[in-house]
């Protein structure tokens, strides 16, 4: 089923129309999708039906508490990186059992507060971490559950700033590294070895890295059991790539063609932690078009949406497709195949109103002709989009509404000047 779509010249939203949601709730506005969240679990659930599987969803993509509780209720668990993160899984009442918690600067007091709530296990990133573990499990006359997590020098075909797998980035420990951390684990009281972890980058958009990064962990496995130590979980991380564009990331039956065998055979139980995949293509971002403007060759198209809102084609060239609401559909399945000489067509800027240069959410994009006062749909913005946001510019940060069975309810109020100096001191 298509959650965003285009009937007789409007954008549906799950049903809902997007002229009237931006008109009830105001621009910016995130829209998102409660039935395309859910499909995406069920559609990873049934490619991997085969493996023991726990999925822990990436708060870090979108953290919101009702996209958050829409994943409790489907049965996942969580991925987190910080105390905050823990302290919303809490909040929505998520099972901290059913949760891993990585990150390479992990302080005492997230620590202390990740046992406190018993949670599945800590992913290593280091020695220093791994003592310091130990010790606050100590203090507290427990033993932490712990997965190392490898670096297994993969490079992966994606923005650098979201490669994770390769030697060169802070994220993980190398193999023999890993090795001389068994006889380490093995004398340290506290902390006890239950899995190992690997997660080599984000927007992974074909199966092959999987299939060596699995080769790499199951000789390692090995290591561990020569060890006799007993590796009960296998964490294959997140990095499920989407379509930004029109078939540009292969289907989960495809990463799971080469993870679950290679699973399977280790015996262990297994831990996804997808974040885009299962919250980028179910929410888009409504923005109002205040001005358009001739500057030298170029049209340049501003919204009331910038960079502060969503950050990912300034920080990384992230392509999103971005089309008028009220339009006569259906939306084109690769815009970027679009030639501006076609029928009715113009070439533009799509631009936020910051002042950076940067501020820029499409160059050179062809769009049916937009006038001042048009809405906009900057699709795939459901992951790593609100949840970058800030309030640069003195902004405040958008509204966000999630469509349950065709009707809107706000899960997130708009922010006030109020809200922006709440914090401060004069
Ligand atoms: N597990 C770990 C340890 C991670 O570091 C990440 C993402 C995930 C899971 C989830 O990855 P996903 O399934 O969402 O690809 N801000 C960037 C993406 C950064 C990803 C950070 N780590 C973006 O906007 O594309």
């Amino acid at each position: 089923m298509k959650h965003f779509e285009y009937r007789n010249g409007a954008l549906l939203c799950d049903g809902a129309a997007a002229t009237d949601l931006a008109e009830e709730y105001g621009t910016p506005l995130y829209v998102y999708s409660e039935s395309a969240l859910r499909g995406q679990v069920r559609k990873l659930r049934t490619a991997f039906r085969e493996l023991d599987l726990l999925i822990c969803y990436a708060v870090k993509a979108n953290f919101n508490l009702a996209v958050c509780d829409v994943f409790r209720d489907e049965g996942c668990g969580f991925d987190i990186v910080s105390g905050g993160e823990l302290f919303r899984v809490k909040k929505i009442g998520g099972d901290t059992r059913k949760v891993v918690f990585a990150g390479v600067g992990k302080t005492k007091a997230e620590i202390n507060e990740a046992l406190d709530a018993d949670i599945l296990m800590f992913n290593i990133e280091s020695e220093s971490e791994l003592r310091r573990i130990d010790q606050v499990a100590r203090e507290k006359g427990k033993v932490a559950p712990v997965a190392l997590r490898l670096n297994p020098d993969i490079s992966v075909n994606t923005h650098k700033y979201m490669a994770t797998g390769s030697r060169e980035t802070k994220f993980g420990v190398d193999l023999a590294t890993a090795t001389r951390f068994l006889g380490i684990i093995d004398e340290l009281r506290n902390v006890r070895l239950t899995g190992l972890h690997v997660h080599v980058g984000s927007q992974i958009e074909t199966p092959e890295p999987y299939a060596s990064t699995l080769d790499r962990v199951a000789a390692f496995l090995e290591t561990c059991r020569d060890a006799e130590m007993e590796v009960e979980w296998l964490d294959v991380g997140g990095g499920f790539g989407i379509d930004y564009r029109a078939d540009q990331a292969a289907a989960p039956d495809d990463f799971a063609r080469a993870i679950v065998p290679r699973v399977k055979k280790t015996g262990c139980r297994a831990v996804l932690e997808p974040g885009r995949f299962l919250v980028g293509n179910s929410a888009i971002l409504l923005t109002r078009v205040q001005y358009v403007k001739q500057q030298g060759d170029k049209t340049m198209v501003i919204c009331d949406a910038g960079m502060n809102d969503l950050i990912r084609p300034a920080l990384y060239d992230g392509y999103h497709q971005i089309w008028p609401a009220a339009a006569d559909g259906p939306m084109p399945g690769d815009q970027q195949a679009l030639n501006a000489d076609g029928e009715n067509r113009i070439r533009v800027d799509v631009v936020g109103p910051i002042c950076e240069t940067g501020d820029i959410f499409a160059s050179d994009r062809v769009l049916p002709p937009v006038e001042e006062g048009d809405l906009l749909a900057i699709f795939s913005a459901g992951a790593y989009s609100f949840s970058m946001s800030s309030n640069y510019n003195s902004r405040p940060r958008a509204c966000e509404v999630m469509i349950t069975d065709g009707a809107p309810r706000m899960i997130r109020e708009r922010e006030t000047y109020e809200d922006l100096i709440v914090n401060e001191i004069t």
